[in-house]
């Protein structure tokens, strides 16, 4: 019954779209922490709870009390406050009781209080119990304009934030308050504070705009604890890694984290774009390659020439000799080969060409299980 009041129906969930009015009018302080437009976040609400239901009526409570708890410790980089939880415990329950109406009997009730309790406890209790840092400042030293759309952003951490190498960050940017966006460092952590961003523009997007056309040196980033679990088992075969654009962040991280070992496994990277001139990194790609054996680079570009702009920004075509650049959509190109069943697969970047790589290989033969890709929206 409470599962099912947050199933996510075509359109957005409309209990959850009446709680967030309920709440924000019992509680004035919470509205000011969520960004104007709500869309995202009501079905990134409704998904969770929708999720910890589920695992609740099945009995399974070790891994929803997890999800919580560390929902509750990343929660605190929001500056929530302790009597937020109380509101919102508040909200839910007479939204709940409201929807429900006649459904709304003395079992469900109970299940509905005791359910609250829980999560909001759990989230809080951890929020409370945590004694690592909150959120993690830093400032921008660095912003380059590798291409029409693209940045590369590094900054200096006020203090090191540890993760591993293909794990994602949620940043809040100055020019965008309250709007938080998940991006993936392009380089392993950095003990001293460095850490590095690859940002495309998304068109029409908001943060993503902000960063590559006005993030100047100086700017303040805030970040969150690092999440995701993005990796390469040294010891599970060789490795196929798929980047379309900004996707290849997280791959290069883990290329990077690679290239510290004589022998890893081997490594075929198809690095795709739009355009020839936007695959950005190359160079940097190419003198890894040149160095470790281990690992072969494809560039792919969707189309087969460069459009007049590209002379504004570096050149980055192959040195002589190494992989030549093949045309087409990454799905295709990559496919073209077979379906890499026997390769541990990481896919990476915008989510139509994620989902369309992996149908491709799968359809060419992938075991599912074998391929790895970060969550297609926040
Ligand atoms: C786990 C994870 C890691 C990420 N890492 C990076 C990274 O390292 N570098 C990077 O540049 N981006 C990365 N992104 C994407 C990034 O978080 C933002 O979603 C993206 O920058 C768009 O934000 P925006 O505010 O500009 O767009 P919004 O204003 O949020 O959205 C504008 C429109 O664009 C659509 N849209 C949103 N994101 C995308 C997308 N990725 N591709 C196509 N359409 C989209 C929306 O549906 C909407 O219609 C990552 C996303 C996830 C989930
Ligand atoms: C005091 C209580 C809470 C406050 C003040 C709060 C506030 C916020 C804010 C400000 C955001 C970011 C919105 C955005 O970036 O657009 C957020 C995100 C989110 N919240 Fe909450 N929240 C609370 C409790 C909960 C609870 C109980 C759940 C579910 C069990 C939940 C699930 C989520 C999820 C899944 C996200 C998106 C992922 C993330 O950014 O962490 N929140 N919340």
């Amino acid at each position: 019954m409470l599962r099912d009041a947050f199933a996510p129906p075509e359109g957005l969930n409309e209990l959850v779209r009446r709680f967030y009015t309920n709440w924000f009018a019992l509680d004035v302080s919470v509205r000011d922490l969520f960004p104007p437009e709500m869309d995202s976040q009501r079905a990134a609400f409704a998904h969770a709870l929708h999720w910890v239901y589920g695992e609740l009526v099945d009995q399974r409570a070790e891994e929803p009390v997890a999800f919580l708890a560390q929902l509750g410790r990343d929660h605190r980089k929001y500056g929530v406050l302790p009597t937020q939880y109380d509101t919102l415990r508040r909200a839910l329950y007479q939204t709940l009781r409201s929807e429900l109406r006649d459904a709304w009997t003395g079992s469900v009730e109970r299940a509905a209080d005791q359910s609250l309790n829980l999560i909001t406890g759990v989230m809080s209790g951890a929020a409370d119990a945590e004694e690592g840092p909150a959120w993690w400042d830093g400032t921008v030293i660095e912003h380059t304009r590798v291409s029409r759309d693209l940045a590369v952003v590094r900054l200096r951490l006020d203090q090191p934030l540890h993760y591993h190498p293909g794990q994602y960050v949620n940043v809040h940017v100055p020019q965008c308050p309250r709007r938080w966006r998940y991006l993936s460092p392009a380089i392993p952590a950095d003990p001293g504070g460095g850490i590095e961003f690859h940002v495309r523009v998304v068109p029409g997007g908001l943060v993503s705009n902000a960063i590559v056309n006005e993030t100047r040196p100086g700017d303040r980033w805030r970040l969150s604890s690092a999440h995701g679990d993005f990796h390469v088992d040294r010891d599970d075969g060789d490795v196929l890694m798929v980047a379309g654009s900004t996707g290849l962040a997280p791959l290069r991280a883990l290329i990077m984290a690679l290239s510290r070992f004589a022998e890893n496994p081997r490594v075929h990277l198809f690095f795709g774009a739009r355009y020839s001139c936007e695959l950005y990194d190359l160079p940097m790609l190419w003198q890894i390659a040149a160095h470790n054996p281990w690992l072969s680079v494809s560039p792919v570009s969707e189309y087969p020439r460069d459009p007049s702009w590209a002379a504004d920004y570096p050149d980055v075509s192959p040195p002589r000799g190494l992989h030549v650049r093949q045309t087409g959509r990454l799905a295709d190109v990559v496919t073209k080969y077979g379906g890499w069943g026997d390769r541990q697969i990481l896919i990476c970047g915008g989510p139509n060409m994620v989902r369309a790589t992996k149908a491709a290989l799968i359809a060419k033969g992938a075991p599912p299980e074998r391929i790895q890709h970060d969550p297609l929206s926040q």
